[in-house]
């Protein structure tokens, strides 16, 4: 099975989720941030899991990103585009498909089931429902437990082969 895991991640969090994902998945699976999941890559995958902060109660646009790094305590990583814009250049696709987000635990919205739905309408067919992860401030750090739950979430989907639940 060829599985990759593409991520968007400004402070660190999703990419650490992201890799944890990938490790439960299996030797076979790749963490990529949307700048290094392209062509090759991502060509004839059997299950694509992409992950993405929720950011102003929505998956960000890349107008959100140009004005991040105002008020944050360290630089935002902004050296790979949003999710939103791989999504909109994914090619047409038949594998099965996954999506997660990290987020503070009680803000509306979602960033996750966005993702979904654009994998879907891409032709991927979702293994799971959408997936979250949370953090403990603004920018992070990750609850306690979460990269757990994101390795035992990883080899669940691997269990199921990127088969539907
Ligand atoms: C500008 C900004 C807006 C945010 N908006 C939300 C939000 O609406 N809901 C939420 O649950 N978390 C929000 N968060 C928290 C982020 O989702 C969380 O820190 C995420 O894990 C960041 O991921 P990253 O480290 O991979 O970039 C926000 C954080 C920032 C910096």
């Amino acid at each position: 099975m060829k599985a990759i895991v593409v991520y968007e991640s400004h402070w660190g969090n999703t990419a650490a989720i992201a890799r944890a994902i990938a490790e439960g998945i299996g030797p076979e699976a790749r963490a990529l941030s949307t700048a290094e999941a392209t062509g090759a890559t991502i060509s004839g995958v059997d299950l694509i899991v992409a992950g993405a902060p929720l950011l102003g109660f929505s998956l960000p646009t890349e107008d959100m990103l140009k004005g991040l790094g105002a008020n944050a305590p360290t630089p935002p990583d902004l050296s790979h585009p949003s999710m939103r814009s791989w999504l909109a250049g994914l090619p047409k696709g038949s594998g099965r498909a996954a999506a997660f987000e990290t987020r503070i635990w009680w803000s509306p919205g979602s960033a996750a089931k966005t993702i979904l739905g654009q994998l879907e309408a891409a032709g991927y067919r979702p293994a799971a429902k959408a997936e979250r992860f949370v953090v403990k401030g603004r920018y992070g750090p990750l609850r306690e437990g979460e990269l757990e739950k994101a390795r035992a979430w990883g080899a669940k989907l691997a269990q199921a082969g990127g088969k539907a639940p």
